[in-house]
């Protein structure tokens, strides 16, 4: 069997993962310390695919654990690595403690992926890289900017720590930068679980319709755009999770021209914040109770993908839409208030 550990696997994209690798004949064992997620959400994970997932309730920022992980597991070929903070407010407020786990806990899996000589590794990265683009459309080849937060540094790091180390370990790798991800697996057994009051708009928008929030904020109609509020490319969890399939797959068949080859993850459509609340409005038969407001530090005007590379190279297809989305969103929310 070809054996996958997948890193933050009780996550919201890494779970989905995890769905996506079994359904195509991986086996898959998960590290996740649970401390931004729930060991449950595997319970959604078994529901779906018949299969128990062993989860390691590990710290990976501490290496002998993490080694730990390895030793138990000599037969792991591939790593897919989630595990990381990602709020971007958060990271702004404190940047340390970004810097402290993202980094060390990448630093320690990767040399443990060079002791073990685990030969494929898939990287968690993010159109945040991008910082501010001066066209909104961007390909792998857009330059890479500023970072708009330490979170987005995290990220700009971990690219060029994983494309340093792999030239000297030959391991074969793929970095893998999600727009924005949404919505909830077709299935409704698993989705994502907002820690707190959530960032990110589709859970704020779902968590307003289902009256969790008294009301939620557009932050900003005064950029340059269709409608005045930002342009983002939201793209299905599933879609995204069957891109680390597809990237293994690409990996393991040895198709990669170089040993570190980045893809952008987006439907290749923007849609402003108010496309998308009309979207759900649409979807759900619910009134939204929102307001204008100012706009937020750090957000960007816009940004979408061109993800010609993913669709020929990977021969990654986007299947769910904008509809699909906030409809899977929309019923996982009232799964979650049952
Ligand atoms: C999207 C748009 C907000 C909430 C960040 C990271 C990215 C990824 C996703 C981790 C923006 C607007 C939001 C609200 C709003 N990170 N908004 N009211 O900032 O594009 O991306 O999160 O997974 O790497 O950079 O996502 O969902 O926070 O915001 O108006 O209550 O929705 O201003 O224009 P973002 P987001």
């Amino acid at each position: 069997m070809k054996k996958i550990l997948v890193t933050g696997g009780c996550g919201y994209i890494g779970s989905h993962t995890i769905v996506d690798l079994i359904q195509h004949g991986y086996d898959v064992i998960s590290a996740d310390n649970n401390s931004r997620s729930s060991i449950d959400i595997l319970d959604g994970v078994e529901k779906i695919t018949g299969q128990k997932i062993k989860n390691y309730q590990v710290d990976l920022c501490v290496f002998d654990d993490t080694h730990a992980i390895f030793q138990e597991n000599p037969d792991i070929i591939g790593i897919i690595h989630f595990a990381a903070y990602k709020a971007v407010g958060e990271s702004v407020e404190n940047p340390l403690l970004y810097f402290d786990n993202n980094i060390n806990s990448l630093l320690n899996i990767l040399k443990c992926c060079a002791e073990f000589a685990v030969p494929y590794f898939v990287f968690s990265s993010s159109c945040t890289v991008y910082g501010n683009p001066d066209e909104s459309q961007v390909t792998e080849e857009t330059p890479i900017k500023q970072a708009e937060s330490p979170y987005g540094y995290t990220k700009q790091m971990g690219e060029q720590i994983v494309q340093q180390t792999v030239n000297s370990n030959h391991i074969q790798s793929i970095l893998l930068r999600y727009f924005n991800p949404v919505g909830a697996h077709p299935s409704i057994e698993i989705g994502e679980l907002p820690i707190g009051r959530p960032a990110n708009l589709v859970p704020a928008i779902t968590q307003t319709a289902i009256g969790k929030l008294p009301q939620m904020q557009v932050f900003g109609n005064d950029y340059p755009t269709r409608d005045g509020s930002c342009v983002r490319d939201y793209i299905h969890v599933t879609d995204i999770a069957h891109a680390h399939t597809l990237a293994l797959d690409y990996l393991i068949a040895e198709k990669n021209s170089e040993n570190c080859e980045v893809f952008n993850l987006g439907t290749g459509n923007g849609y402003t914040v108010l496309e998308a609340i009309h979207t759900f409005e649409k979807v759900s038969h619910q009134k939204l109770n929102y307001v204008i407001s100012a706009r937020r530090s750090g957000d960007i005007t816009g940004i979408f993908a061109n993800n010609t590379k993913a669709k020929d190279q990977l021969g990654w297809i986007p299947k769910f839409s904008l509809e699909d989305m906030m409809h899977t969103a929309w019923e996982w929310e009232k799964k979650l208030a049952k």
